[in-house]
């Protein structure tokens, strides 16, 4: 009998690429992994409202908590038994020693062409933004390990998207979502769960 490797996934907002990952589980994409947790550091965020439509269990964590942040994170992967972490939108830079304790267990998504674009101050549409004002004509996503180097970790997949005339930061950014990291996050997830090798 085949065992799926437990995926926990971090969100901080609208959830679009948790939602590229709940739809691949669904259509068989993703098949040798299963989301089991969503965590977010923000109780509003729309992504939480995703998992709990399909009935993923969620919870929220707080900077401010009594309990320091990232420990409230580790108890809770714990508890909850998760052997993979996906940064889905997660807005927060993890300390070293958060990211040596999961070596090669982090994956996480980003917005450009890495090593273009990315590291600390590079989040979100700012991203984008940057890319434009240089005046870049190819951008795109990559999906890489997370370690102590903000985006500096290990590759697993990019894809490049065309930048047009006339496009704006929302414009780029819904285009790299569609184009690039909504087919490479649930194509890199799936890699690394077949390669952690618990199938059959
Ligand atoms: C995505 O574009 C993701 O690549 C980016 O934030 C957006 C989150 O959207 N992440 C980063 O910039 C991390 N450095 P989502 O909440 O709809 O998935």
């Amino acid at each position: 009998m085949s065992k799926k490797v437990s995926i926990g996934v971090l969100v901080s907002g609208g959830g679009t690429n948790l939602q590229a990952l709940i739809d691949a589980q669904s259509s068989g994409i993703l098949k040798s992994g299963e989301i089991k947790l969503v965590i977010s550091n923000n109780k509003d965020a729309f992504a939480l409202t995703r998992a709990e439509k399909v009935g993923i269990k969620t919870a929220v964590v707080d900077k401010n908590g009594d309990t320091p942040f990232e420990e409230q994170i580790i108890s809770l992967l714990e508890d909850n038994e998760i052997e993979i972490i996906v940064l889905a939108g997660f807005m927060c830079i993890l300390s070293e020693k958060f990211v040596k304790k999961y070596d090669k267990k982090i994956i996480n998504v980003h917005p450009s062409l890495i090593p273009s674009f990315c590291g600390k101050g590079f989040y979100g549409l700012r991203v984008h933004k940057a890319a434009l004002d240089y005046g870049v004509k190819v951008t795109g996503a990559t999906v890489h390990f997370v370690n102590e180097i903000p985006d500096g970790g290990e590759i697993i997949m990019q894809k490049s998207v065309e930048i047009e005339e006339n496009d704006t930061p929302e414009i780029l950014q819904k285009r790299v979502m569609e184009q690039a990291e909504w087919k490479i996050l649930p194509l890199s997830v799936e890699k690394v769960c077949k390669s952690i090798g618990k199938g059959e």
